[in-house]
């Protein structure tokens, strides 16, 4: 049986007026952690402020949102149905489990690498010697889905974070992974964006790149639901 919150969430989307009625949505949202050992982790800045602004306001919309989301700083939404994971594998594990869907956000900040075989037991400090952490790919969630021969969800929106030659890095991103549509986003360590409450994001799809100004994260998201509104109706 589906979780009792789970039910309530479908029964809210379900009874919702908004323009996404009946339309399902996964978004994921936050970092993963990738433990090295059971107290220390690898792990990135993002604090989930992004995913959780558009789950937010895809949830206004009437939405019913699955909501995928690593260890975040900020809450979860309400009205949304929480799934929480810390790695990048658990991540992919529940997307595919929350599909099909009408859409799919990738705002999620995924870590890259896993450490290749973390230790059960807690890496002891040893005279003269230092831990040597050996890496191993982790599965890249937002190529998984935008590839996928059966069941790709119609609407595929992934992120892309660039410290340098933004769009040009987005747009072969976007080409590369094979989603819909690229937010891209400058997270060089003076935009403030990774972290902060403002993004500066460049949209781009089939049809070109879009600069947005910069605004508040919930403004966004807000922009981002109403375009994906027009896109699914
Ligand atoms: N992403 C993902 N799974 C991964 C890595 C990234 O789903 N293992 C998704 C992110 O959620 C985002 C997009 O891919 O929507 C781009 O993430 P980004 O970190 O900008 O790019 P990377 O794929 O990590 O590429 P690079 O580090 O080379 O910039």
């Amino acid at each position: 049986m589906a979780e009792p919150l789970e039910i309530v969430t479908a029964i809210d989307a379900a009874l919702s007026d908004g323009p996404l009625k009946g339309k399902r949505i996964v978004v994921t949202s936050g970092p993963t952690h990738e433990p090295i050992d059971p107290v220390r982790y690898i792990a990135n800045r993002s604090s989930g402020a992004q995913g959780t602004a558009i789950a937010r306001a895809l949830a206004t919309l009437g939405a019913e949102v699955i909501f995928v989301t690593g260890p975040a700083d900020v809450p979860p939404p309400e009205r949304v149905t929480v799934v929480k994971v810390e790695t990048a594998q658990q991540m992919l594990e529940a997307v595919q489990g929350a599909l099909p869907a009408d859409a799919a956000v990738f705002a999620a900040a995924v870590a890259d690498w896993r450490v290749a075989s973390a230790s059960n037991s807690k890496i002891k400090k040893t005279k003269g010697g230092l831990p040597v952490l050996e890496f191993a790919e982790n599965p890249d969630i937002l190529a998984t889905v935008s590839q996928m021969e059966q069941g790709r969800p119609g609407l595929v929106v992934g992120f892309a974070a660039e410290t340098d030659d933004v769009v040009e890095n987005a747009t072969a991103k976007r080409a590369r992974k094979g989603c819909d549509w690229i937010v891209a986003n400058d997270v060089s360590h003076e935009t403030g964006i990774m972290g902060g409450a403002e993004n500066d994001i460049t949209l781009i799809s089939d049809a070109g790149a879009e600069d947005w100004p910069r605004m508040s994260k919930s403004d966004v998201a807000t922009r981002l639901a109403e375009r994906i509104t027009q896109a699914l109706a």
